[in-house]
């Protein structure tokens, strides 16, 4: 994609920025220009990513304006409400772009799943969306500005997936929230979309089985598993005026798998 600085005056909210999508998502958006507010479950891993981004933001005591770490748990609600709270204390403005890469994985089939297995999921997955999505959209609406919110949902949540009823189900979750959102936030100037990544090298897939992963990429028309940049390239696209006119649109990034 050609290297422009489409994101010059944006303030992007990431979270999940300390790991895999999210990461080369904060890049990405600071390459375009973007001061960036990287926000995850781990602030260790959060600093890590603004240190990878360069520039002022990157030194300790970084002055304002420059990007900027944020440790919160995206999944409770107070801690939601707190991050855009610091992150516009911090930069005097809300997230003009907002991409919600937090989420986890926790397997099991239907028949032996527990109850804390689907609650963590749903909550971390879909209810940090609806959370993060709505502090960030009153905050543009109260103070008249636009804005690009992208959601990270997975074909999972399209096609299900053998052991992931609870992933598939909040991933689905965030699609018809997304297509919600956009529906209520258009006449407000705020876009709302989804992206649903294949089968990506990242920390999280690590953790599949080099079998599952070798049966899976035989079935990806493009023959290989997709890199976070992959990702963080559509969401680039999907955060600035090129896409002007999208909204409530769910881009697949899966090498065609399921198509
Ligand atoms: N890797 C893939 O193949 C793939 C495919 C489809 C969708 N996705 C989705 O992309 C997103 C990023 O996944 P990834 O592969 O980069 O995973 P990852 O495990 O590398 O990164 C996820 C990050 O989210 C953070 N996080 C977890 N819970 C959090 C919470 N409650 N609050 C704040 N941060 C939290 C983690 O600390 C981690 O840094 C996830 O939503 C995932 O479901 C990934």
């Amino acid at each position: 994609m050609a290297s422009q600085l489409r994101l010059r005056s944006a303030l992007a909210l990431v979270t999940g920025a300390g790991s895999g999508i999210g990461r080369a998502v904060s890049v990405r958006l600071a390459g375009e220009g973007a001061t960036v507010a990287a926000c995850d479950l781990d602030g260790a891993a959060a600093r890590e990513t603004v240190r990878l981004l360069g520039g002022p933001g990157s030194e300790e005591e970084a002055p304002r304006g420059a990007h900027a770490a944020f440790q919160a748990d995206v999944s409770e609600a107070r801690a939601a409400r707190r991050l855009l709270e610091q992150v516009q204390d911090c930069f005097s403005r809300p997230p003009s772009v907002v991409v919600s890469c937090a989420g986890i994985t926790r397997d099991e089939f239907l028949l032996h799943m527990s109850e804390d297995d689907w609650d963590k999921v749903i909550a971390v997955n879909l209810k940090s969306i609806f959370l993060v999505t709505q502090a960030a959209a009153q905050a543009l609406v109260s103070s008249g500005c636009h804005g690009s919110i992208i959601n990270i949902s997975s074909i999972v949540g399209k096609v299900g997936n053998v052991g992931q009823t609870n992933y598939a189900a909040s991933k689905a979750g965030v699609i018809g929230l997304t297509q919600t959102a956009a529906r209520e936030l258009g006449r407000h100037g705020i876009r709302c979309n989804s992206v649903l990544p294949g089968f990506i090298k990242t920390p999280m897939t690590q953790k599949v089985p080099q079998k599952v992963l070798d049966k899976v990429t035989g079935m990806i028309p493009m023959g290989h598993m997709g890199d976070p940049e992959d990702v963080a390239d559509v969401v680039t696209f999907l955060a600035s005026e090129d896409s002007g006119y999208i909204t409530g649109a769910s881009v697949e990034v899966t090498g065609g798998l399921f198509m």
